[in-house]
């Protein structure tokens, strides 16, 4: 099959790449093939395809970790646009890109309703632990600064009685603009800005990261689940173990439920290796 394109489709790719020329694009890449995984169904639909030589199959036998590469079908003329930090290895380079890149965003309808400045991040761009928010608020949008009113005093809080600084941790939001009388964000708003945090947790790479509340712990995650279920567990995210608890704010409005939040904050300094002290959280 290699080397032989059915006309028709020959022709529509004809065309794409002259759309693709006269918009100026003019390199394309394809992806490596993916290697397939026996466990997976997909997989073992493919061990019984006939079109598997009984030597390919018995690299696959399903029980083993053995693997086989196959083509997956992809559109070979998606056009891969690096991000500006590729490649940077040094995170306050890479973050330095990242903000760059963000310019002052008009992505999205927030830059038009109101908002002050953008709030990009803070903290150590080689931090162990990074703390994910919902938006900034009012005293963020005035300072430019993630969690610096009422809930970040408790924020900081927490971080005090884990037993490290401020300083010592990356903080962000999962959206960078104040959204108007600090309704919750959009889904359209979060999809338009979350992948320049994507790109700073990939910066900083954290060993493991805390999303504070419904909000950050549903868009993170992707699953639309109650706290009650995100709460002492770790979940993978790309890679990075990642936690949820209860957002400052509702911590300030139900102050019984800082006692659950150490117990989730304990989890997390378990993981990191850091001693656990009696006092919990303020
Ligand atoms: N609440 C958040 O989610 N983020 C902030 O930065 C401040 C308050």
């Amino acid at each position: 099959m290699a080397g032989v394109l059915d006309p028709q489709l020959k022709r529509a790719l004809a065309e794409r790449v002259r759309y693709y020329n006269e918009l100026g694009i003019y390199d394309f890449y394809r992806r490596e093939p993916a290697i397939a995984d026996p466990s997976t169904r997909r997989d073992a639909e493919l061990y019984e395809s006939p079109s598997i030589q009984p030597e390919q199959r018995d690299l696959m036998t399903p029980r083993s970790k053995a693997a086989i590469a196959v083509p997956v079908e992809e559109n070979i003329f998606e056009v891969a646009i690096p991000n500006a930090e590729s490649g940077v290895a040094d995170p306050v380079q890479a973050l330095r890109l990242i903000r760059e890149d963000l310019g002052d965003c008009t992505r999205c309808r927030l830059s038009k309703q109101g908002r002050k400045q953008i709030v990009f991040g803070v903290g150590n761009p080689n931090a162990d632990l990074m703390f994910i928010g919902e938006a900034p608020g009012a005293d963020e949008d005035q300072q430019g600064e993630p969690f610096v009113g009422r809930a970040g005093q408790l924020l900081n809080n927490m971080i005090k009685a884990m037993g490290l600084r401020r300083e010592d941790v990356y903080i962000a939001n999962i959206i960078k603009c104040r959204p108007p009388g600090n309704r919750t964000p959009e889904r359209d708003e979060c999809e338009t800005c979350s992948p320049f945090l994507m790109r700073q947790i990939a910066a900083i790479k954290p060993k493991a990261i805390v999303a504070l509340g419904a909000v950050a712990a549903k868009t993170l995650l992707a699953i639309n689940a109650p706290m009650s279920e995100f709460r002492g567990r770790w979940f993978d995210f790309r890679g990075t173990e990642l936690a949820v608890t209860y957002h400052p704010a509702f911590l300030l409005r139900d102050p019984r439920q800082k006692k659950e939040t150490w117990k989730d904050l304990q989890m997390v300094m378990k993981e990191l290796g850091l001693t656990i002290p009696a006092k919990g959280v303020d």
